[in-house]
């Protein structure tokens, strides 16, 4: 509400109100995402806050208890979406306390004690970012699955293999899509890295510098499940935002690696290749053409890899040349990660859909067989009979037009070597993906049983 003198009455003063507005940009929506988070936090601090020995104590272990009883109501409301936050709370943390303030009076008043907000939502987005990336990790998996099973239901299947999009080689659908899960595997150390590079705990650092509280910092570590809290409190405020840089660098790979498989499908599956259907569920219509099913989920993919590709860069450039210590520009930063990971495992979902539904043509995948794909296959039996490779190439390239079409299921079953064509090991994809998955549930128990402690109620709260 406006005063008289025309300045909005903030919890931290008198701001204008353009100013408050634009200072506050969408963190009202965008912290809803991180209310849960935010009293998971508080409740691990005010915890730490009922057992450090300052005369007289901070907070007994009574009120802790009425405190964590208060935000696990608030986490209540915020599951059930009635938990909001105005302008003039600014974001999450302000809206919290105040909430708690309301509830619990004078004791609300205390729990700010020893922190800042600048801890608080580097706290909020580590805690949010954990369980992002695990869900991550496991929709990786999922996809990796779906195309590992893909392509050994079709393990054998010719397909011709390309270079520079020309005809080059015989391959098979199962090379092709046991390919793009290995891609997906390759991506998830970079994942890995960013969930450990994520994986400290900030609170206690305040607004960078410390408090001359014997705050333990360890203890609050412990109590979120974190592996162990940022040392120096200066660099766990300098690591907001680089931390979010991170990890869309894996969300830009992942991106990346989805959109190349996204092109070779939109390529294979129209009428002139025909290799593979799309679903007709899965595409989308025209308002004119009625034949038309277009494949517009994997052309939104290829350019959201752009957009994604672009949340990093902003991240970035946000963080080149910006001062050590807190600055409002980090607060840019958080709506850059939630979109960065929202899309990409919104991606990694409709393409999983995408694959799992997806068809062959085999008569169409057989036709692209032309002679000229045999033409190594050709020079490698002349070596055969005793030809120096260079003699077999040069005798086989003024001849292509003798070249005859040979049998592309026996050319497919040669090649047994490790990874070829019938040198396949399916099983190594199911494993891959069977220890992340494990990886991610282990990780997940792990937090929940410690959140949950904390709390006195199941997590997540029902
Ligand atoms: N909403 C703010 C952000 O996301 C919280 C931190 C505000 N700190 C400050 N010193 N103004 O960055």
């Amino acid at each position: 509400m406006a005063k008289a003198d025309g300045n909005q009455k903030t919890i931290v003063g008198k701001i204008h109100p353009d100013v408050l507005s634009f200072t506050v940009g969408k963190d009202p929506v965008l912290d809803l995402e991180l209310a849960v988070w935010d009293c998971l936090g508080t409740a691990a601090h005010v915890t730490m806050l009922s057992k450090m020995r300052v005369t007289p104590p901070i907070m007994g272990t009574e009120e802790r208890n009425r405190v964590v009883a208060a935000l696990v109501e608030i986490m209540r409301e915020a599951r059930a979406g009635t938990f909001t936050i105005t302008e003039a709370d600014q974001d999450v943390h302000l809206a919290v306390e105040r909430r708690l303030t309301e509830r619990l009076g004078d004791l609300g008043r205390r729990v700010h004690t020893g922190r800042s907000r600048n801890d608080q939502v580097a706290v909020d987005i580590r805690l949010h970012a954990k369980d992002q990336l695990l869900g991550l990790t496991e929709e990786v998996a999922a996809l990796a699955e779906r195309l590992a099973a893909f392509g050994r239901r079709h393990a054998r299947l010719p397909m011709v293999g390309r270079t520079h999009l020309q005809p080059a080689m015989p391959s098979t659908v199962g090379l092709w899509a046991t390919g793009y899960a290995e891609l997906l595997f390759d991506d998830l150390p970079l994942v890995e890295a960013a969930y450990i590079t994520n994986d400290r705990c900030p609170l206690g650092s305040a607004a960078g510098y410390g408090v001359p509280l014997p705050l333990d910092r360890a203890l609050t570590a412990r109590l979120l499940d974190f592996a162990r809290p940022h040392h120096n409190v200066f660099h766990a405020s300098n690591a907001r935002g680089k931390n979010e840089a991170v990890m869309l660098a894996a969300c830009g790979q992942l991106m990346l690696s989805l959109s190349r498989l996204a092109e070779d499908l939109i390529l294979f599956s129209m009428p002139e290749f025909g290799y593979f259907v799309l679903p007709p569920e899965l595409c989308t219509g025209s308002s004119i053409m009625p034949q038309k099913y277009n494949p517009d989920v994997l052309e939104l993919i290829r350019a959201k890899a752009a957009t994604v590709l672009g949340y990093g860069t902003a991240a970035n450039t946000i963080l080149k040349a910006l001062p050590g210590g807190y600055n409002r520009d980090l607060q840019e930063t958080k709506e850059l990660y939630m979109e960065g990971l929202r899309v990409t495992r919104a991606s990694l979902r409709i393409m999983a859909l995408m694959v799992a539904s997806l068809k062959v043509r085999p008569e169409r995948l057989r036709a692209g067989f032309t002679p000229g794909v045999f033409a190594t296959d050709r020079a490698l039996a002349l070596v055969a009979g005793g030809m120096p490779f260079r003699d077999a190439y040069q005798h086989v390239r003024s001849h292509l037009d003798e070249l005859e079409a040979a049998d592309p299921d026996q050319a497919v079953a040669a090649k047994t070597h490790e990874g070829g064509t019938a040198g396949l090991d399916f099983d190594f994809y199911r494993t891959r993906a069977g220890e992340v998955r494990r990886w991610v549930r282990e990780r997940r128990r792990h937090a929940h049983a410690a959140f949950a402690r904390l709390l006195g109620v199941t997590f997540p709260v029902a």
